[in-house]
C-alpha cells in the first residue's frame, strides 16, 4: 500500500510531456529563489561536469583532487559516466552534504541499449519503423532510469554522408527527412510520458551542429560549408528533436567554417536559443571549450571559458575551463553575471523538472533497478528491433530463406561465434552477464536437426594470405555455408574512421575461396558502417547486411535466415563501391553536364575509372516476397501554394509470402534558383501485405514538401514544374507523375 501510494505522488508530480505553464511558473519562482541564495562559486559549480567512475570516454584529465570533496564542496553540477544505484548514491550524498544541497545530474551515452543492448543507431534507421525505435529508446530510458541514470547524451543526429566517418553508427544515416522523422522518435522514447516521470531521462540532441561533415571523414576535424546548406540538409534533424521536447543539446567538436561549434554564437544564440526559442541547456563535448585552445581559436582557458559562455554553452563538460575561471572573468567584468545566471537557471530548471529538488535519490533505488533490468518483453522487443534492421542486399536463386531440409550447415567466419563484437560501439557493458546470443548459437537453436559445423577460416585482422583449408574443407561437408564476416567492435564508433572501408584484411579472399567451392554461400556481412565489397556483392549468392545488432543479434539474424521472418530493412546510407566516390549520397545536383554512360568524354562528370551509382543506394533492400507498384494518380495536375496534392497508387504483394515494402516518395523541383537535386525523400511507408494482397498507398504532399532555403535563409517555394517519385529505392523509381505550383 506504500508502495503504490509512493507511486501515485511521484507520477503526480510529474509532467506530461512538457510542464504546463502553471508547472513553469513554479518552478521558475523556485529557481529564482535558490539562485538568490547561491554564491557566485556555487552557480558556477552547477556549471561544471566531472566525469564519474565508470568509463572514461574522453582524454582523462589528471591530478584534478577529490571529486567527491569537491561535490560536497557544491563545485560540480553533473557526474557522467557513473551507472548503478550505489555509485549515483555515493556521490548524490556527497551532494546532500554541500551547503545548498542541490542534487546532481548524472548523465551516461545511453545509445542503444542500457542493460539490453539494441541494434546500433544506424542498424536501427534501417527499419525505418519510427515506433520501434521510439520503443528501443524506451526501453533504454526505463533500464537507465532504474539505474540512476538521468541524462543520456542521446540521440546522435548528425547526418553523414561519409562511411569512413567511424561515427556514422551513432545515427540514422545520410538523409534529412528520415533523420528528422527518427531524431523526433527517440526523444520521444527517452523522455517517455514527459520529465519527472520515474522512467523518464532527458535527452541530448548532438553534436551541435554539423560535426557529420568533416572534412574527409577525420573524427574531430572541420566542417565548411555554406550556410544554405547547413540549414538544408543538416539542422533540420535538430530542429526536429527541440520540437519533440529535447531537454539538452550537446554542442561539437568540429569547427563550422572557422569558428568552434562551442565557442559559435551564431549556433547557439542566434539559431538554437534565440531563433528556434530553446529553453534547456547545452553541455558542451568532452573538453570541447578547452580544446578551443588547440584549435587556435583562444590563448588559454580563461578565454576559452569567456567564448564559451557568451557563445550560449551552458555546462562544461570535463575541461575545468568554468570552475577554473569563470568567477575572474566575472571579476574581471569580461563576462556579464547576467550570462552565468541564465545559464544556471536553464540547469536549475531540469533538476527541478526532473522531481530531484523533492527527492535527489528518486532514481536510485535498488528494487528497482534490480527488477527493471533485462526484463522478457524487452529482450524481445531488441530481437525484433534487430531483425526489422537487417537489410537483404541480394538473393540469388532464392537461397534464403534456408531450407529446412539443409542437414549439414557450415558456418565460417571470424565472428561466427564472437559475441562482445555484436553489441558494437558504445554499447554499456553493464551487466558483464549480459546474455549475448552468437551467430552459431542462433543458427543452432533454430535448425536444432541439422549438424552445424563451424570454421574460424581468419582473424578480422589478419591481413596476410592465411591457409584457408579447413575452412574450405569444412564448406565442403555442408550443404548450405553462412559465413559471419566484416568489422570487430573497435572498427567504428568515436575515434574509430577509417581510410580503407574494404571488408577488413583478408575476409573477402576467404570469401572467395569459399564461394569456390561452388557450395550455395550466404554472405552474413556486420559492420558499423556501410563497407566496399564489390567481388562478394558481384559474386556472392546470398548478402545479409547484419551491422551490429546488440545482445539478441544470433536470434535475430536466425530469425531472417529461416525465414521465421521476412526482412523488410532499407539502406539509410548510401553504399559506394570505393572510397574514391566519397563523399556520395542519393540527393545530388544534376550538374551541367549529367554522365549519359561513357560515349561521349565530355559528358562524363563520372570518374573514368568507375561509374557514379553506388553499389547499392539509399533505400535500397529485398524481401523474401516481390511487390508491384501500380496505378498512380494525382488528385490534380496544378495546385497553388495554399493547396495540398494527393499521390495514390496500388501497391501489390507479387509473391508468395507475407512481407513489408518501404514505399517511398520523392520529389524533384525541375527548375528553381538555387538548384534542387535530383530527387529527395519527403515520405515513406512501411506496409505489410500478404501474398497476392493490394493496397491502395496515399501520400499527401503540401508546401513544407516542396519548400527549400534560398542564399537568404528564407524558406520558399517557387513555382513550376515538380516530379513526383513513387519507388523501392532512390534508384528504382516505379511510377512517375508530374504537376505544376502556381502561386
Ligand atoms: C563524445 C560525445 C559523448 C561524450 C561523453 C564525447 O567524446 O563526442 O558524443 O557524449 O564524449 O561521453
Amino acid at each position: 500500500m506504500k508502495i503504490l501510494r509512493g507511486l501515485l505522488l511521484v507520477s503526480s508530480l510529474a509532467f506530461c510531456l512538457t510542464p504546463s505553464f502553471a508547472q513553469q511558473k513554479t518552478i521558475a519562482a523556485k529557481v529564482e529563489a535558490l539562485l538568490s541564495k547561491m554564491t557566485l562559486d556555487e552557480k558556477i559549480g552547477q556549471l561544471n561536469q566531472y566525469n564519474g567512475d565508470w568509463a572514461a570516454t574522453g582524454p582523462v584529465t589528471k591530478d584534478v583532487g577529490n571529486k567527491l570533496d569537491a561535490i560536497k564542496q557544491g563545485k560540480v553540477g553533473s557526474v557522467l559516466n557513473i551507472m548503478g544505484t550505489n555509485h549515483t548514491r555515493t556521490f548524490q550524498e556527497a551532494a546532500m552534504q554541500s551547503r545548498l544541497k542541490i542534487p546532481l545530474l548524472f548523465g551516461q551515452d545511453v545509445i542503444h541499449g542500457y542493460s539490453i543492448t539494441f541494434p546500433i543507431p544506424l542498424a536501427e534507421a534501417a527499419s525505418w519503423d519510427l515506433e520501434a525505435m521510439e520503443r528501443s529508446a524506451r526501453v533504454a530510458a526505463t533500464e537507465s532510469a532504474a539505474a540512476g541514470i538521468h541524462w543520456t547524451f542521446a540521440p546522435m543526429v548528425d547526418i553523414a554522408r561519409d562511411p569512413r566517418w567511424g561515427r556514422v553508427m551513432e545515427g540514422a544515416g545520410e538523409d534529412t527527412y528520415l533523420g528528422s522523422l527518427i531524431a523526433k522518435a527517440r526523444v520521444k522514447g527517452f523522455q517517455g510520458k514527459g520529465l519527472g516521470n520515474i522512467d523518464a531521462v532527458m535527452a541530448c540532441v548532438k553534436h551541435f551542429a554539423a560535426y557529420g561533415a568533416a572534412v574527409g571523414g577525420r573524427d574531430y576535424n572541420s566542417v565548411d560549408m555554406s550556410k544554405r546548406a547547413l540549414w538544408e540538409t543538416y539542422l533540420p534533424p535538430f530542429k526536429a528533436a527541440l520540437d519533440a521536447g529535447a531537454a539538452t543539446f550537446m554542442n561539437s567538436f568540429n569547427d563550422l567554417n572557422g569558428t568552434p561549434a562551442t565557442g559559435s554564437s551564431y549556433l547557439q544564440r542566434d539559431i538554437l536559443k534565440g531563433k528556434w526559442g530553446f529553453k534547456g541547456f547545452v553541455v558542451s563535448d568532452w573538453n570541447s571549450i578547452g580544446e578551443m585552445i588547440p584549435h587556435g581559436f583562444v590563448k588559454d582557458n580563461y578565454e576559452a571559458a569567456e567564448v564559451a559562455i557568451k557563445a550560449g554553452n551552458d555546462m562544461d563538460m570535463e575541461s575545468r575551463a568554468y570552475i577554473g575561471n569563470l568567477a575572474k572573468l566575472v571579476k574581471d567584468g569580461k563576462v556579464n553575471i547576467s550570462l552565468v545566471n541564465d545559464a544556471v537557471r536553464r540547469v536549475l530548471t531540469k533538476k527541478f523538472e526532473m522531481g530531484l529538488f523533492d527527492d535527489p535519490y528518486k532514481f536510485i533505488n535498488p528494487a528497482r533497478e534490480k527488477a527493471t533490468m533485462n526484463q522478457p518483453e524487452n529482450i524481445e522487443a531488441a530481437r525484433d528491433m534487430g531483425r526489422k534492421s537487417i537489410v537483404l542486399l541480394k538473393n540469388e536463386k532464392q537461397i534464403l530463406p534456408l531450407s529446412k531440409d539443409f542437414k549439414t550447415i557450415a558456418l565460417i567466419g571470424p565472428l561466427g561465434k564472437a559475441k562482445w563484437d555484436l553489441k558494437g560501439a558504445w554499447s554499456t557493458d553493464v551487466d558483464p552477464n549480459e546474455n549475448v546470443v552468437s551467430i552459431y548459437e542462433g543458427i543452432q537453436k533454430q535448425a536444432p536437426n541439422a549438424k552445424l559445423l563451424y570454421a574460424e577460416g581468419c582473424k578480422v585482422t589478419d591481413s596476410v594470405s592465411v591457409d584457408f583449408t579447413e575452412a574450405v574443407e569444412t564448406a565442403k561437408k555442408a550443404d548450405v555455408v553462412v559465413m559471419a564476416v566484416g568489422e570487430n567492435i573497435f572498427m567504428t564508433g568515436e575515434a574509430r574512421s577509417k581510410a580503407n572501408i574494404h571488408i577488413p584484411g583478408v575476409q573477402e579472399d576467404l570469401i572467395k575461396a569459399i564461394v569456390a567451392t561452388g557450395k550455395p554461400v550466404v554472405v552474413l556481412l556486420m559492420a558499423g558502417r556501410p563497407m566496399v565489397f564489390n567481388w562478394t556483392a558481384a559474386h556472392a549468392p546470398a548478402i545479409v547486411y547484419a551491422w551490429w545488432l546488440g545482445s539478441q543479434m544470433g536470434n535475430s539474424v536466425a530469425d531472417v535466415l529461416f525465414g521465421n521472418y521476412n526482412p523488410a530493412g532499407k539502406l539509410p546510407m548510401t553504399f559506394p563501391r570505393s572510397e574514391g566516390q566519397i563523399p556520395i549520397y542519393y540527393n545530388y545536383l544534376n550538374t551541367g553536364r549529367p554522365s549519359q554512360g561513357d560515349n561521349d568524354t565530355f559528358y562524363r562528370s563520372s570518374y573514368i575509372d568507375l561509374p557514379n551509382t553506388p553499389q547499392y543506394a539509399f533505400g535500397y533492400g529485398l524481401s523474401y516476397t516481390t511487390f508491384g507498384y501500380s496505378n498512380i494518380s494525382i488528385s490534380k495536375t496544378t495546385i497553388k501554394k495554399t493547396e495540398t496534392l494527393t499521390v495514390s497508387f496500388d501497391l501489390q504483394n507479387t509473391g508468395k509470402v507475407a512481407g513489408e515494402e518501404i514505399a517511398q516518395l520523392y520529389i524533384r523541383d525541375m527548375v528553381a534558383q538555387p538548384l534542387r537535386p535530383i530527387k529527395e525523400l519527403k515520405d515513406f511507408k512501411k506496409v505489410m501485405l500478404a501474398p497476392g494482397e493490394t493496397k491502395r498507398i496515399t501520400f499527401i504532399i503540401d508546401k513544407e514538401k516542396l519548400a527549400f532555403y534560398n542564399d537568404s535563409l528564407e524558406r520558399i517555394t517557387q513555382p513550376g514544374e515538380f516530379k513526383v517519385m513513387i519507388g523501392a529505392a532512390s534508384n528504382n523509381i516505379k511510377l512517375e507523375k508530374s504537376f505544376q505550383l502556381t502561386n
